[in-house]
């Protein structure tokens, strides 16, 4: 008797800890979350003997061994030996990178035993996502650049299968408004790659900025990169002070190539035939009215001097088109077709002759024909499929091309009732140039609020989509518009931690993701890009408040906070909250003028973040 109790006592323990494996969200802080984990107890330990071993010939993995093998000693000091697996070596104490065929193009198997760690993929990005999750498994200073000594390096023992979930997930960047330097961009790519996220969309070319050069159309950098002014704030007066910059072809190259490294596609984007005001500051005769004079614009938003549909026109994007080949191998090009007033074309004799010339009923059906022309090039000249704003979708789809829906859900709709593909980067749920915090506090952003828990909850397939409309939808992406964001910091704040939650959007099933994990996770995470030097926003660590701005008094105010496990303590006679104030459980009612102060606290009495004092 007494032995079985001890027996079931002793599997009651192995149980627990097991759970208590499965539940540590720092042991295993892997974001985006694996499809499945199996937690087990010990660890490998990285010491300098141990070595990396990679099939031979490939050299593709064999860049993933050296470049894993040259972070471990930038942070360890350790030089860790990469073998062709063929080599003598022990049978313990090695890190193995294999191929095996018959799995998805981007999954990979993960097994970590005391002994080894051994990845397995059928292509070496598969590979190279595995090698991704063994950095999130060991310490967060395995992201730094300076050798720390004393420090164990460790990877808890699991077993991972993991692969996306969308084929396609993405982060654009808005470099038109203001151009940011290709430091920054790699920055991005880098974290991009470090979430598994694949496509980043590079968005070139503005009405206040034409960014990269064209070795056949000088005048569009030495003209249409810098303008006069930009616009102070969200007011009507110019700062008077000119801005400008762009990318040379070489720079191009290096991004191109830096992305390449880390299995992330450098998308371009050509605006047509709208946002294209500085292109045609450079050549008036791009525009219906070649006569008339322009400028770079020096303010924002929608304007109406846009690409006249004429031979000069498309010899020059084909022109432009084909430099661009040379210089990005993405499969796809980003092509815009958003925003596009008709107003010239309406005005234009040559476009009317045109639209009866073509039988076209609308300017809508030349936006169509323009898109179809471009396509067609891109497709026959280049192989690329084109991606473009939903406008596209207006005057009839074009066949074959991608829809990237950003006004809602209903376009992707659309297009994917078509059976045309989509790119889901809905604004309320992925323009990153949203408030993340009170935006009565926050420096000037978009106007909408989108917390980091509203990213997190988004999924790009609605539930009322019929399954086999599913692999229509290519994914999902987070846009970061620049044009209240002047610096590289600001383009860091504003794009983490929601690019991180992002990364789990489109990497996870609906039912695989879990908010209260996630937030667990995101402590690590923390770290990593602490390591990274990333000026992310500290959000996470405040309360925040939930209302309607347009509602009447009194009106329902809800508050919540990301970090987990704390605990909401509000006032609302104006002194500062402790753990004695009123706890937060459900929507408070105020009225005009009314004040709540809050502040999380954790159960151990430790505050979490800020006192946030709102004012009504
Ligand atoms: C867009 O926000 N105009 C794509």
């Amino acid at each position: 008797m007494k032995m079985i109790k001890k027996i079931i006592s002793c599997l009651l323990a192995l149980i627990l800890s097991v759970v208590a494996l499965a539940n540590d969200p720092i042991r295993y802080g892997i974001i985006p979350k694996p499809k499945s984990l199996k937690p087990m107890a010990g660890e490998f330990r990285i010491n300098r003997h141990t070595v990396i071993l990679i099939p031979e010939e490939d050299k593709l993995i064999e860049e993933i061994a050296a470049d894993f093998a040259d972070r471990v000693k930038r942070c360890s000091g350790m030089d860790l030996r990469v073998s062709p697996s063929t080599s003598p070596v022990a049978v313990h104490n090695n890190i193995v990178l294999t191929l095996r065929e018959g799995m998805g193009d981007e999954a990979y198997h993960l097994s970590v035993t005391r002994e080894q760690i051994t990845i397995t993929a059928s292509t070496p990005h598969g590979i190279y996502y595995g090698v991704q999750s063994v950095y999130q498994l060991l310490p967060p200073q395995i992201y730094g650049e300076t050798a720390v000594k004393g420090l164990k390096w460790a990877v808890p023992c699991c077993e991972i299968e993991d692969a996306p979930r969308f084929p396609y997930r993405g982060l654009m960047l808005d470099v038109g408004r203001y151009f940011m330097p290709k430091e920054l961009v790699m920055k991005l790519i880098d974290v991009m790659s470090m979430h598994k996220q694949n496509f980043f969309h590079w968005h070139l070319t503005e009405d206040q900025g034409w960014r990269i050069e064209i070795k056949k159309y000088p005048r569009l950098t030495e003209i249409g990169s810098v303008r006069r002014e930009s616009p102070i704030g969200n007011t009507k007066e110019g700062d008077n002070t000119p801005h400008g910059g762009f990318y040379t072809q070489e720079e191009v190259k290096e991004v191109v190539e830096y992305a390449r490294k880390r299995y992330v596609t450098v998308v371009p984007e050509i605006e047509l035939p709208g946002h294209a005001t500085a292109a045609i500051a450079a050549y008036p005769e791009l525009s219906c009215f070649p006569e008339r004079t322009y400028e770079v614009a020096t303010t924002w938003g929608v304007k109406k001097d846009i690409f006249c549909p004429t031979a000069a026109t498309f010899r020059f994007l084909e022109e432009v088109f084909s430099e661009l080949f040379d210089l990005f191998p993405s499969p796809y090009y980003h092509i815009g077709g958003d925003e596009c007033p008709r107003d010239r074309w309406e005005e234009s004799a040559c476009c009317q002759d045109l639209m009866k010339v073509l039988g076209l009923e609308s300017e809508d059906q030349l936006q169509t024909f323009f898109v179809q022309r471009m396509a067609k090039f891109l497709k026959e000249k280049g192989g690329k499929t084109v991606i473009g704003w939903d406008e596209i979708l207006d005057g009839g789809a074009v066949p074959e091309t991608v829809v990237m829906s950003y006004r809602g859900h209903a376009p992707a709709m659309r297009a994917v009732h078509q059976n045309m593909r989509t790119i889901l980067t809905p604004n309320r749920w992925s323009y990153l140039d949203y408030y993340q915090e009170d935006p009565d506090t926050e420096e000037l952003s978009m106007i909408l609020f989108l917390p980091l828990e509203k990213v997190y909850h988004y999924y790009p397939i609605p539930d009322t989509l019929a399954k086999e409309k599913h692999p229509y939808v290519m994914g999902q992406q987070g846009s970061l518009w620049t044009e209240y964001i002047q610096t590289p910091r600001r383009v860091e704040y504003m794009a983490f931690p929601r690019a991180v939650a992002m990364s789990e959007v489109a990497w996870c099933a609906k039912e695989e993701k879990d908010w209260n994990w996630f937030r667990a996770r995101m402590l690590k995470e923390f770290e990593r890009l602490d390591s990274k030097k990333i000026n992310y926003s500290k959000a996470f660590y405040n309360v925040l408040f939930h209302f309607d701005r347009k509602a009447d008094f009194p009106k329902k105010v809800g508050l919540s906070i990301d970090y987990p496990e704390a605990r909401i303590h509000y006032t609302l006679d104006g002194k500062e909250p402790t753990r004695r104030s009123p706890l937060y459980s459900d929507s408070l009612t105020v009225n005009r003028g009314n004040v709540i102060r809050t502040q999380g606290f954790l159960k151990d009495g430790r505050k979490v973040g800020k006192m946030i004092e709102k004012k009504f």
